[in-house]
């Protein structure tokens, strides 16, 4: 039966593109699978690399920090991924070819968590799942209804990346990280609008939702 650990074992013997050579390992998720709120960012990078998990850089913290602020806990709220599950070399952007070669360990991510809202974080989340290439700027903060088989039913929104954040470090408003906390509001008064929590596994069997299987 697929599962999140059958995805894990498998996506761990990928060599379906270069990144293969370089890894010490794949990074595949960290939070709560259960969660209706999944992240999805660019790839990892040297900290991903060496802990396994997406998002404990200074990137991550940050981002960590202004889930927070928003009232989303990390590790309870949301299920974190990124586009490309190896470090490009040099943290480099991935390849349109990376990306290809990738997206099915994320659909497969997206299909086994069911999340409700989806939030692509920066522009190569943005261009790996949607396939619309820059107007991060431009298209951050507005929920767009997502289409086809994976993702209708889901709304999901761009953000700014934490790494863009890191470099832009005014908190003044009308900067980047001015509108991230805007935008995370509008994404936890979306959480709180949908009402009751979602129904743990053993209720949604009862409810006969054999989708998930994690
Ligand atoms: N940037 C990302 O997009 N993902 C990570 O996991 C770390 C940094």
């Amino acid at each position: 039966m697929e599962s999140l650990d059958v995805l894990a074992t498998e996506c761990r013997q990928c060599r379906r593109c270069p990144l293969a050579e370089a890894r010490t390992q794949v990074v595949l998720a960290r939070g709560n699978p259960s969660a209706r709120l999944l992240l999805i960012g660019e790839a990892p990078g040297a900290d991903e690399d060496r802990l396994g998990l997406p998002f404990v850089g200074r990137s991550g913290q940050l981002l960590d920090r202004l889930l927070t602020e928003a009232g989303l806990d990390p590790e309870r709220d949301l299920f974190i991924v990124n586009a490309i599950k190896c470090r490009p070399p040099q943290n480099r952007r991935p390849t349109p070819v990376e990306l290809a070669a990738c997206r099915p360990w994320m659909e497969r991510q997206v299909a086994l968590v069911d999340p409700d809202l989806i939030l692509l974080v920066g522009a190569t989340a943005l261009q790996g799942v949607l396939g619309v290439k820059g107007g991060i700027t431009r298209l951050r903060g507005q929920w767009r209804p997502g289409e086809g088989h994976l993702l209708a039913g889901r709304a999901l929104m761009p953000l700014l990346h934490p790494s863009y954040l890191l470099r832009n470090a005014s908190e003044a408003e009308g900067s980047p990280r001015w509108h991230t906390r805007a935008d995370l509001a509008a994404v936890r008064r979306r959480l709180d609008g949908q009402g009751l929590p979602r129904p743990t596994a053993p209720e949604r069997q009862e409810l006969g939702d054999t989708k998930r299987s994690c």
